[in-house]
């Protein structure tokens, strides 16, 4: 299947999912993120607010708020083609929407900080394989922004970690040249860290 075809089956298949399901698929998903110390140990974590019928890591996120660690989501740059930066988040965050209607952070432009500044991101996917490869919605934004991972030696650099349903598993990814792996994907089934 080609990469447009699969991105299609794939999205219809989990905007098909119901609250209730998704709701499952947040919790089982909570308790394996918690389960990875590498993980659960991080102070500084990116993650995202769903779109798209994407699992949702909000639970995680309002624990690791309980744990006084820091969360982040990602911003869009005014210009487009840069690097994403992150805003951290606190539980009386405001919000606008970007220009794909995703709601963002409100923060000055000065406490914006880089992707580099933390210790995992937990990003969406639409289709992930078990050897770090990951097709996203197609604009390219997170290989843009995680670039500089691949001059970072493993231990100095933030985790990768893909968050997705485990339905969107595929054994047919080919990675682009761009393309940044993951290092390790997360489900309602299961965490991996693929290099432990
Ligand atoms: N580091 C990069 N520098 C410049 N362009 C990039 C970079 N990474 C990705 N792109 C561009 O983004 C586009 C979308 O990338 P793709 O990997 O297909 O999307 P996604 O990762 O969202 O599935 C590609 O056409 C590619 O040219
Ligand atoms: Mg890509």
């Amino acid at each position: 299947m080609d990469i447009k075809h699969l991105r299609q089956k794939i999205r219809q298949q989990r905007c098909a999912l119901g609250p209730a399901g998704q709701a499952i698929a947040a919790r089982s998903l909570d308790s394996h993120l918690r389960g990875v110390a590498d993980i659960a140990n991080a102070r500084h974590i990116g993650l995202y607010l769903v779109n798209d019928g994407e699992i949702d890591p909000a639970l995680f996120m309002h624990w690791a708020f309980t744990q006084a660690k820091h969360c982040y989501l990602p911003v869009l740059s005014v210009d487009q083609g840069q690097p994403m930066k992150f805003a951290e988040i606190k539980p009386d965050s405001e919000f606008e929407p970007n220009r794909f209607g995703i709601p963002e952070p409100m923060v000055s432009a000065e406490s914006l900080l880089d992707a580099s500044k933390l210790d995992v991101v937990l990003l969406p996917l639409v289709a992930f394989d078990l050897k770090g490869n990951r097709i996203g919605m197609g604009g390219g934004f997170y290989d843009r922004t995680l670039e500089f991972t691949r001059q970072q030696p493993y231990d100095r650099r933030p985790k990768l970690i893909g968050l997705a349903h485990e339905f969107q598993y595929s054994s047919e990814i080919e990675p682009s040249p761009w393309d940044i792996p993951l290092d390790g994907i997360a489900t309602e089934k299961r965490a991996i860290l693929f290099k432990q």
